[in-house]
């Protein structure tokens, strides 16, 4: 996280913060976790964080805030217009995304809905690097569609490649000939691709896509709500930007974007979220969106307070240290796992590490939804909560039929600056054991689907009772430890 070297050569993750407020965790014993997973459908966003152990679902809004963030939220100024919280977090946005118009929103899918009502019709489609779950589901609402445009090596899971979200230019330069710029409403450039691992985009492809646009006369549109790690893996492994800041960086990738969108509850670790662009004819557009949906234009639907967080931590995400935490644990995690025989994605990404599914469970077919089955397993051993990134989280196609996910992932998030190295230890040596006793590991079948974003409210349940014999498997070489 800082350039501090170990007199034993030690490649540690070194933490360059103290923690001064601490939550009290519980680990429930096994024989409770297997009535909680009853209880929440086999689905992990079922489980009430009283059974969760370490709870890594994911890093929207559960980042650990610092003491400045803390004291902005006291002096907030509530007021529905003309609010000087907003005011500061227009100042931040203009100070390190570069945009000078800002609308605020209540998260980032709401963003997401004012982009594509704003902009998408029925029949359009929309290209990009990757979609997220909230985007495509708001982009199926309007009758329009999503086409994605990576490189063919982006779905390969063991990769030495370092910019997986990269866009493949030739590819969109022929589906937009294909397609004709009146049916396309923007490109979507999402800054480290979470759904294939949180993986980042390189700004020489970024250039490319912008040369594009231009040619085509298309907007470019950047999801900026992991854009801190984007620019922090930029830095690590695209040469000619090694030297730069990462202000620097991240001014130059939201420079080639005409519209910038971002969920605060990742980009500066607090609650809300803004779209901003320099265009006043596109932020007028958008804007007669807002007070419908969101709020007021000085508030959003946020409280003040996490707006007041939201501008001290925008200019946060400008500090190496604090932005580094996360992905450096990942790297500590996904490195260590490799090490014990564990199918993690390759190289390791940011947001969370993400294990392989599809080999961890390679005796369970897609039918049988191998990630959320090892997501039931892994909480069941460990009273570690991670989240499906696979087939659970994707749709049907128009006759209903199941379509294998790119990627089947069990994601195990990190938060940023909430867990200590001891606690990655524990994750480790639980995913050493459940590996060895993989072939214990059965599948998931449906009790509830909804129509719409199914894996957040869906019921699940075991098809045979492996969960029982997962049990008796950890009685049997734990004795009675939690
Ligand atoms: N874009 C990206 C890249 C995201 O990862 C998310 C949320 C959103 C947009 C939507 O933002 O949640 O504030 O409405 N990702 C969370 C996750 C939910 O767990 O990965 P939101």
């Amino acid at each position: 996280m800082s350039n501090v070297k170990f007199y034993k050569n030690e490649d540690l993750p070194l933490e360059m913060h103290k923690v001064r407020i601490v939550q009290k965790l519980n680990l429930v014993p096994i024989e409770r976790r297997l009535e909680a997973l009853k209880e929440a459908g086999f689905n992990t966003y079922g489980l009430s964080t009283l059974d969760v152990f370490l709870d890594m679902l994911t890093d929207s809004g559960t980042n650990a805030m610092s003491d400045n963030q803390l004291a902005a939220m006291m002096k907030a100024d509530d007021a529905y217009a003309g609010s000087q919280s907003f005011a500061r977090m227009k100042q931040a946005v203009e100070d390190v995304l570069g945009k000078q118009y800002l609308l605020p929103v209540h998260q980032g899918r709401a963003a997401e809905n004012v982009l594509v009502r704003t902009f998408a019709k029925p029949g359009d489609i929309i290209p990009m690097n990757y979609h997220f779950t909230t985007f495509l589901a708001h982009t199926l609402e309007v009758g329009a569609n999503i086409v994605e445009i990576l490189h063919d090596d982006a779905f390969e899971t063991s990769s030495t490649n370092p910019f997986k979200g990269n866009i493949d230019v030739d590819k969109l330069v022929d589906f937009i000939e294909k397609t004709g710029v009146d049916k396309i409403p923007f490109i979507r450039m999402e800054a480290s691709t979470n759904l294939i691992g949180g993986q980042p985009f390189s700004i020489a492809n970024m250039m490319d896509v912008r040369r594009v646009a231009d040619k085509y006369g298309l907007l470019l549109v950047l999801d900026a709500s992991l854009l801190g790690e984007n620019a922090y893996l930029v830095k690590q492994r695209e040469e000619k930007w090694k030297e730069n800041t990462l202000g620097d960086i991240i001014k130059m990738m939201t420079g080639l974007a005409d519209i910038v969108y971002f969920s605060a509850r990742k980009l500066s670790s607090s609650r809300g979220g803004g779209i901003c662009t320099n265009r006043a004819e596109l932020h007028q557009k958008m804007e007669v969106i807002i007070p419908l949906f969101e709020g007021f234009l000085t508030y959003g639907g946020m409280s003040v307070r996490e707006i007041e967080a939201i501008a001290v931590g925008l200019y946060e995400t400008l500090d190496e240290t604090m932005i580094s935490q996360s992905p450096t644990f990942i790297k500590y995690l996904v490195e260590n796992a490799e090490a014990r025989g564990i199918p993690m994605v390759t190289p390791p990404g940011v947001l969370g590490a993400h294990v392989n599914a599809a080999r961890f469970c390679d005796h369970l077919p897609m039918s049988e939804y191998p990630a959320a089955s090892l997501g039931a397993a892994v909480y069941l051993c460990g009273g570690i909560r991670g989240m499906e990134r696979g087939v659970m989280s994707s749709v049907r196609d128009e006759h209903g039929v199941e379509v294998p996910s790119d990627v089947e992932l069990l994601r195990l998030a990190v938060p940023r600056r909430v867990f200590t190295l001891s606690q990655m230890n524990y994750i480790l040596d639980r995913l050493e054991w459940l590996h060895d006793n993989r072939k214990l590991i059965g599948g998931l079948k449906w009790v509830y689907e909804p129509r719409v974003l199914r894996f957040f409210l869906g019921k699940m349940e075991p098809t045979s009772n492996w969960p029982h014999r997962l049990l008796e498997k950890f009685r049997a070489d734990f004795g009675d430890s939690l």
